[in-house]
């Protein structure tokens, strides 16, 4: 059934205060729920009460102290009748928590017990108003062996605590703040605990404690650091204090996604808590800070202000991803982490809104929940709030985020009510701007300059694409800050905004003599895509000269992609290829040797654009064709640069040790020479990846080196591989690099590796970051993927069809990647779609897989 948004109606009963008693069992896991219920006067009145769930059965349901017989079931739904007024509900259920392999509700992992309940996991675990809007406040017990679950967590405080009988003991929790279920959790295991405290702005004493196996514990000190830094920038720059008397993390090897904000019991992914330079590289470290971070923050963005619906989810997840860029620029610096996020929005974000899949930030209807958390949700979602902030500046916007949480504190509101406080608090007229949370697709902005005489002419046009359901588009508010560069002086004359409210408008400019240098879309102000035609001296220019480092590196994008698409086109000679190389040699010539840049934005700047981003600007794109062109053009620079990049690689090899910025900006640009050498001088490369290797300090230097050995045949491939492996084997998370590796490489036998790499003792389909390590990694590997015999296709369709009845939530996150198909070219295409038929024609799919590959195959 889909469910439809406008469909909403609030829930009949109130749920006052729910009462959890857990018996806790590895196989059985006996759940009693307590729920008192009274009517809701917001709500159309029932004569019965309707409870959420999924594979449970009702052992025995009370009502009002009466053991009851009149309730039945429809569906997974438990119905009891009801009289008006106010009732105590008991319900018992028993649950198998070891043969839980999706990962929803209540499961076991590595002999631990904990839960997932976001979106509506809840429901696995009891009968309940299983919705965002039915706030509630909790106490639970919980009673187990205490040999093997030694550590008995969960939301709130913990107000008491015992031995019972057997070797059992027992802990009671309660959770002060009102919540709606997909916030609870519990954990019960063999956990220590690295703890701390924070003083809050008030002066409350924060106890912190992060909870890992025991021999993980010497690996989260980032995370302890990351999680006191986000406490105390969320009250400088949100005013935002936390509100109970611990804050508790628990790290788990088995989970679907990143990380889950449950009320002061934050359960997280191992990879986004576990971290030492031996094992985790920058990337990781940051990683770590970020989700961190996110998660924390949503305690206000998303728990104290929660969502009416699931539709709303923007509303928390793309507020909640805004504030954790601001704390990681806060954190890192903004120009890189700016570039960072704006690539993972293009090269994941995009694809998405020009696709089968493609959706609004607040989506009008779904079959399954779990489909929708998305780049669209979260990261076009924060791209549309940083425009509102952007329009305000920060101290207004400051004023609206105020409102937002004074208004509706304590409520489960929608993005409508966000979009009204920013209105009233920052004092913004959004009624056209609304149209960003209803209308899906990236709009295009044409951009022309002209000049004549004294005077040049900006001409800015918009159009937003059809998608899928939403054929006719109306323009939408676009901030666009620019800035005209003076050709001779290389300065400009202040940066402006200019909001595109309509579809087309001109600004003129006096007092140019010459032609300026537009500068636009800076610190990509909006999520759009900008089509101009600029001459290649104009983005080398601002490649070399631009004072905002986003631009800077756009240019070089810019220049970079008009290149390739060019030279995958009709009509392109040998002539138009040497003058186009040449120009991106010139470029890349000055960037590395610019003094005045440092390492960190020398990499960025450094990077070619995604083979992702390239088919996006094609209509129908022949992926071998772009991996063709862009592999020559990575080639041709190894060479022509050789001199400069084995030199800035022994610079930087000096300066590489430590964990401070230069440091990391030095081991960027070492893995970045080889990766240009590589595909220049292959036998030097594997000469200095090898050496970079054995010489490795820090994770991400022998990461960076294995990766570029990885895409090499030779010796020194498989001796560097064995040698990682063996190195690291037990550990999971390390182990999951050495499976991406090689899945992800250039090696022209990368299908090959992929097959055996499924029959390695190691890998497994029941752990999601394993399946991810090789299987994401393998979609995200154009020349592997899309191998003209269409086996990689196969692979992927045979993958999710094993993993489907297993996790049914991770196996549907494969199924995009075969979605693009019509954006392919024909034969591809063809052999793309016929696997996701093959899915399609399997009888028993699960919901989400189903959805997912409909809306593919349209
Ligand atoms: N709310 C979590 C976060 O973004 C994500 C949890 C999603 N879980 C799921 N099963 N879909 O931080
Ligand atoms: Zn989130």
């Amino acid at each position: 059934p889909v469910i439809r948004r406008e469909d909403y109606k609030p829930f009949p009963w109130r749920v006052p205060t729910t009462r959890l008693d857990f018996a806790l069992g590895v196989e059985a896991t006996r759940v009693t729920a307590t729920l008192a219920v009274e009517p809701n006067p917001d709500a159309e009145p029932s004569s019965e009460i309707r409870l959420s769930g999924d594979g449970l059965e009702p052992a025995s349901v009370t009502v009002d102290g009466h053991g009851s017989n009149s309730w039945r079931m429809e569906g997974s739904d438990l119905v009891i009748p009801l009289e008006q007024g106010a009732h105590e509900l008991t319900i018992v259920t028993q649950i198998d928590p070891s043969a839980n392999s999706q990962l929803m509700g209540l499961y076991a992992s590595g002999g631990m017990l904990c839960t997932q309940c976001e979106a509506e996991g809840f429901r696995r675990i009891a009968f309940f108003p299983d919705r965002p809007d039915v706030l509630s406040t909790y106490t639970v017990r919980m009673e187990g062996p205490k040999r093997q679950f030694p550590v008995l967590l969960s939301n709130g405080n913990r107000t008491a605590a015992g031995e019972g009988g057997d070797g059992n003991h027992w802990a009671e929790w309660h959770d002060p703040w009102p919540k709606p279920s997909y916030l609870f959790a519990l954990v019960a295991g063999d956990l220590v605990a690295r703890t701390d405290t924070f003083t809050t702005m008030s002066g409350r004493t924060v106890e912190l404690a992060i909870w890992v196996r025991g021999e993980d514990l010497p690996r989260t000190e980032h995370a302890m650091e990351s999680l006191k830094k986000s406490m105390k920038w969320d009250e400088e720059t949100f005013g935002r204090e936390y509100d109970l008397d611990v804050f508790n993390i628990v790290a788990v090897g088995d989970f679907n996604m990143g990380a889950m904000e449950n009320k002061g019991l934050n359960v997280f992914n191992t990879k986004y808590v576990l971290a030492d330079p031996e094992t985790a590289t920058d990337g990781d470290y940051d990683g770590i800070e970020g989700v961190i971070a996110h998660e924390y923050f949503h305690n206000w963005s998303g728990n104290r202000v929660t969502c009416r619906d699931w539709f709303q989810l923007s509303l928390k997840e793309g507020f909640t991803v805004l504030r954790d860029q601001l704390f990681s620029q806060d954190m890192q610096g903004e120009a890189v982490n700016r570039i960072e996020d704006v690539r993972l929005l293009r090269s994941v974000q995009y694809p998405e809104d020009s696709g089968p899949l493609a959706h609004p930030i607040r989506p009008d209807s779904f079959r399954e929940i779990s489909n929708f958390y998305t780049a669209t949700i979260y990261n076009k979602g924060a791209e549309v709030i940083r425009m509102m902030r952007t329009m305000a500046g920060p101290e207004r916007f400051r004023q609206g985020t105020d409102l937002y949480f004074e208004r509706h504190d304590g409520e489960a509101a929608t993005c409508e009510d966000f979009v009204r406080a920013i209105e009233d608090g920052a004092g913004l007229d959004l009624t056209q701007f609304r149209r960003w949370y209803s209308q899906a697709g990236t709009p295009k902005v044409e951009v022309e300059l002209e000049h004549d005489g004294e005077t040049a002419t900006l001409t800015l046009r918009q159009t937003v694409p059809p998608t899928p359901g939403q054929p006719d588009k109306q323009p939408m508010p676009i901030p666009l800050k620019y800035a005209l560069f003076d050709r001779a002086t290389g300065a400009h004359r202040g940066e402006e905004l200019i909001v595109l409210d309509g579809t087309e408008t001109q600004i003129a400019f006096g007092g140019f003599a010459d032609k300026p240098v537009l500068s636009i879309n800076r610190g990509f102000s909006a999520p759009v895509s900008i089509e101009r035609d600029t001459p290649v001296e104009d983005l080398v220019f601002l490649a070399a000269n631009d004072d905002d480092s986003f631009a800077r590196y756009e240019a070089m994008q810019e220049l970079i992609v008009g290149h390739l698409v060019a030279a995958v086109g009709e009509g392109f000679s040998g002539d138009d290829r040497e003058a186009g190389r040449a120009a991106i040699g010139r470029a890349m010539t000055a960037i590395l040797a610019d003094a005045g840049l440092d390492d960190q934005m020398r990499g960025e700047l450094m990077m070619l654009p995604s083979q992702t981003y390239v088919a996006e600007q094609l209509l129908v794109a022949d992926p071998g064709r772009i991996h063709a062109e862009r592999e020559a053009l990575k080639g041709w620079l190894g060479q022509r640069l050789e001199d400069d990049l084995v030199a800035m690689h022994a610079r930087a090899s000096k300066a590489s040790d430590g964990m401070d910025a230069a440091a990391r900006g030095a081991r960027k640009v070492k893995t970045q020479a080889l990766v240009y050498l590589a595909a220049g001088n292959p036998d030097l490369a594997a000469q200095m990846a090898a050496a970079q290797y054995d010489a490795a300090t820090t994770m991400t230097d022998r990461q960076g080196a294995l990766m570029v050995l990885a895409g090499l045949p030779g010796i020194e491939r498989t001796n560097k591989l064995i040698e990682f492996y063996n190195r690291y084997r037990g550990n999971a998370l390390v182990i999951d690099k050495w499976f991406s590796l090689q899945a992800s490489s250039l090696h022209p036998e990368a299908i090959a590796h992929v097959k055996a790499l499924a029959d390695h003792p190691d890998f497994t389909l029941k752990n999601p970051n394993r399946v991810r390590s090789l299987y994401m990694a393998f979609a995200g590997n154009p020349h592997a993927f899309h191998d003209p015999s269409g086996e990689g296709y196969r692979m992927i369709a045979d993958l999710i069809l094993a993993l489907d009845p297993l996790n049914a939530q991770t196996a549907a996150r494969f199924v995009p990647p075969l979605g693009r198909w019509r954006r392919i070219e024909p034969g591809r295409a063809a052999l793309m779609r016929a696997q996701l038929e093959r899915i399609a024609a399997t009888p028993g799919l699960s919901r989400d897989t189903f959805e997912q590959v409909t809306r593919s195959l349209g």
